[in-house]
């Protein structure tokens, strides 16, 4: 049998060869240049196994395509875990078209000759790690390169950015060199040496400068970004010249001017605009309604202002308007929404904007997002916004809305609704106790903060049962805190700071779930940020987005709690941050705190508790801030562990209490009495209010924000 089979097999294996390639095999010099890229690489991915074991004809290793002369035209190996350099080999094999090395982990830079080669159209080297300057090429070879598409985005290339080597580059269609470190200028003679460019992205570097005019030359320019730069100056005329022009975006620069409708009207194909983030002036640009293709308009986050025209109404492909954070004024009366079907989102924070908001609105049936927050809105919301189906994210935050009853029955009809932010508005009024409120089968998030609000915490928070944040801070309710808390099975972070809920806390408050468990269920549904959550800092701006972590919270503080704290605060296991301040708790620190072992801030100052400092708080490994400051605490502070990394201000305010941070330190027998004014004489809101910022050492927030006011 054996003498048969082998030969057979051979046979086989020849005829599928021939069938396989019927041509040419690959030239021995080809394979050689391949073997040449193969032994610069420090980690080759198992390349080498498979180039080796297949046939000594390159054309059939894997990643290699030849043409029919059996001449290597592709090298197509994205993703393959390679490592070390990229050798400069490639640019020998003479026939080679397409070179796809995306998504590997190289050092080193690209060789300038892959960029020059007589034969590359497509060369694609992003996510592939590579470093240093991208070099300018010599200008010397009279014929022009036939490369079209260079994609170099996402690496790590620093130093100014080329610009002589484009003029060689008569071909090119498509450059991404984003989300890299160039620093220096835009090109300005790129569309002189590149008259077919049609998409340029260089987002995501340090370029600075003027916009070149000559960028007007780009007549076939579709795609141009240039955002998250630090480009200056204005936006020239001359780009309004680039009429190919379908999407316009310089977000995040140092941009400045007023935008020209008479300018912006010469680019009738924009569907997208993007320039937020800059220092833009002046007034919306009336004739938007020019740009019949329009679907996405930031304007963001600029110094605008004035009022919005009606021929926004106009634009009936719009999908987004984003124009945050700028100084419009006046009511949108005058803008008929109805025109506006496919809008999806709509935000409006932080501007000047007035009136009532307009009942076209709510016929927007796309609506998924809609931010009015921070303006001064008033009048009530109208039961036609349960039109909207897709609505997923409200905040109305900061204006003077009225009729909260009236607005919560209206919105619990937008069965998608998971993220409502209503705060600073309905101020004085009384909380709705109504049962019939229901719905919000998909409220994950709800605050109704600073509002004033009167009256107990409501039966009907009981049912919605997916909610995961519930803030009530800076309201003035009144009553228990309700046992059936712990039914909320998804609730991680409970605000109800700064009211005056009396009582003792109900044991069910140990037992909520979330709470308790380790799970990482922190991580909110990314539907419930539907818009980017700013943040103010001392070092900037922080924009939170889909998927970040947000710790377990709970904070009671600044109520008029009383009993002593349960020993089974030590259930709540998965708790960052515990705020009992400004109570009536009284007894000694339950031993059991310790079992709280990845807690980070524990705030139970001005309370009434005494006794020792219990040992167990040593090993609160995590600790970083901490205040049992105000109360009638007793005995030694540990001189050793967490608790000794302390300041005084953490402890003040126990006259009985000793340690080397006080002035009463322990070896002194008879301690002086030390006259110390008892916080609680201030008034306790404004002392709160002020430990409370500090303790928790956050800037101010932009929107809902007193949601992630804990945030550092
Ligand atoms: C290169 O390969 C990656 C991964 O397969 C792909 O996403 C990318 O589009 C390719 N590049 C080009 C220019 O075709
Ligand atoms: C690189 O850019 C080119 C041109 O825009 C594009 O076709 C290709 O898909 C990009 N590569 C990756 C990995 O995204
Ligand atoms: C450029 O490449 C990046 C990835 O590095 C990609 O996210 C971006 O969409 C590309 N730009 C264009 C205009 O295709
Ligand atoms: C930028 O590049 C890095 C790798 O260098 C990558 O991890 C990141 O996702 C890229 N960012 C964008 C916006 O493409
Ligand atoms: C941005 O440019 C300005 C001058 O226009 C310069 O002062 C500043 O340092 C630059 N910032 C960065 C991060 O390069
Ligand atoms: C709005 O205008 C006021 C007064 O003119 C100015 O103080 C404020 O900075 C402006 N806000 C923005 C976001 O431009
Ligand atoms: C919108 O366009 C129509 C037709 O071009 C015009 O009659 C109408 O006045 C425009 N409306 C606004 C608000 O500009
Ligand atoms: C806000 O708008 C009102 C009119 O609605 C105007 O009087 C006031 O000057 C505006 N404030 C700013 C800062 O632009
Ligand atoms: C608003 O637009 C809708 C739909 O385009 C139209 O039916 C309605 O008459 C307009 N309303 C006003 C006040 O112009
Ligand atoms: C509404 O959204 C759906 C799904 O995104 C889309 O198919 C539909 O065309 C949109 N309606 C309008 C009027 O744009
Ligand atoms: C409701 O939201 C979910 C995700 O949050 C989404 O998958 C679903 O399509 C939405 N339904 C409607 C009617 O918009
Ligand atoms: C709130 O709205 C409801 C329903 O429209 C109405 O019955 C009630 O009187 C309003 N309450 C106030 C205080 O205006």
């Amino acid at each position: 049998m054996h003498f048969f089979n082998v030969p057979t097999a051979v046979l086989q294996l020849f005829v599928l060869l021939i069938l396989a390639s019927p041509t040419t095999a690959c030239t021995k010099q080809e394979k050689c240049y391949l073997l040449r890229f193969l032994a610069g690489l420090s980690r080759d991915g198992g390349l080498a196994t498979s180039w080796r074991d297949s046939s000594t004809d390159c054309c059939e290793w894997l990643g290699i395509t030849c043409n029919g002369d059996g001449t290597v035209t592709e090298v197509s190996l994205a993703s393959r875990g390679l490592e070390g350099r990229i050798s400069r080999s490639l640019a020998d094999l003479t026939s080679l078209l397409h070179v796809n090395l995306s998504y590997n982990s190289f050092s080193g830079g690209l060789p300038p000759e892959l960029m020059s080669s007589r034969s590359i159209i497509v060369l694609d080297v992003s996510f592939c790690q590579l470093n240093g300057p991208l070099p300018e090429l010599p200008s010397l070879v009279t014929t022009d390169w036939p490369l079209q598409v260079l994609n170099i985005s996402s690496n790590q290339f620093s130093s100014e950015f080329p610009s002589a080597t484009w003029k060689m580059m008569k071909n090119l269609i498509a450059l991404n060199a984003s989300n890299n470190s160039f620093t220096g200028q835009i090109p300005s003679s790129l569309c002189l040496g590149s008259p077919s460019l049609a998409l340029l992205d260089l987002c995501y570097n340090q370029l600075s400068g003027d916009i070149p005019t000559a960028l007007g030359d780009c007549s076939k320019l579709k795609v141009l970004k240039v955002g998250h730069n630090n480009l200056s100056g204005t936006l020239p005329v001359e780009i309004f010249c680039a009429t190919s022009l379908e999407y316009l975006s310089f977000p995040n620069n140092a941009l400045q001017g007023e935008l020209d409708g008479a300018h912006i009207v010469k680019l009738s194909n924009l569907l997208t605009l993007d320039l937020g983030g800059n220092s833009f002036s002046g007034n919306f640009p009336e004739s938007i309604d020019q740009l019949r293709r329009l679907e996405e308009l930031h304007l963001g986050s600029n110094k605008m202002s004035g009022e919005l025209p009606s021929t926004l109404s106009n634009c009936t492909h719009l999908k987004t308007i984003d124009l945050k954070i700028n100084n419009f004024s006046g009511d949108l009366g005058n803008i008929n929404f109805s025109s506006l079907q496919s809008l999806k989102y709509l935000d409006l924070i932080r501007n000047n904007l007035s009136g009532i908001v307009p009942e076209s609105i709510y016929s927007c049936s796309n609506l998924t997002a809609l931010r009015l927050s921070d303006n001064h809105f008033h009048g009530e919301i109208s039961l036609r916004i349960g039109n909207l189906k897709h609505l997923s994210f409200l905040s109305l935050s900061q204006n003077s809305f009225t009729n909260i009853t009236k607005a919560l029955h209206a919105i619990k009809s937008c069965r998608n609704i998971s993220t409502l932010l209503i705060g600073r508005n309905f101020m004085n009024e009384a909380m709705p106790q109504d049962e019939t409120i229901d719905g919000f089968q998909n409220l994950q998030c709800l605050a109704m903060e600073w509002c004033s609000l009167t009256g107990r915490i409501p039966i009907w928070l009981s049912k919605l049962r997916n909610l995961k944040i519930l803030v009530l801070l800076s309201n003035r309710l009144t009553g228990p805190m309700p046992r059936w808390i712990n039914s909320l099975n998804h609730l991680f972070r409970l605000d109800i700071s700064n009211n005056s809920l009396t009582g003792k806390i109900p044991m069910t408050l140990m037992e909520m779930p979330m709470l308790k468990s380790d799970k990482p269920a922190i991580y909110l549904d990314p539907s419930l940020l539907d818009l980017p959550i700013y943040v103010d800092s001392a070092n900037g701006k922080l924009q939170y987005r889909m998927g970040s972590a947000w710790p377990k919270v709970l904070n009671l503080g600044n109520n008029k709690f009383t009993g002593v704290i349960p020993q089974e605060i030590s259930h709540l296991k998965a708790l960052l941050y515990l705020n009992l301040s400004f109570n009536n708790f009284y007894g000694e620190i339950p031993q059991s705190i310790g079992n709280l072992a990845i807690l980070q801030r524990l705030d139970l100052s001005n309370n009434h508790l005494s006794g020792e400092i219990p040992a167990a708080l040593q090993i609160l490994h995590f600790l970083s801030e901490f205040n049992i400051s105000n109360n009638d605490l007793e005995g030694p502070i540990p001189t050793t562990g967490q608790l000794s990394t302390f300041q005084a201000s953490s402890f003040n305010g126990n006259p009985k209490l000793c340690g080397p941070m006080l002035i009463n330190h322990c070896d002194s027998v008879e301690a002086p009495p030390i006259s110390i004014i008892s916080a609680k004489q201030c008034s306790n809101k404004v002392i709160f209010v002020i430990a409370f910022g500090l303790f928790f050492g956050v800037g101010v927030l932009y929107d809902q924000l007193v949601l992630f006011r804990y945030f550092g």
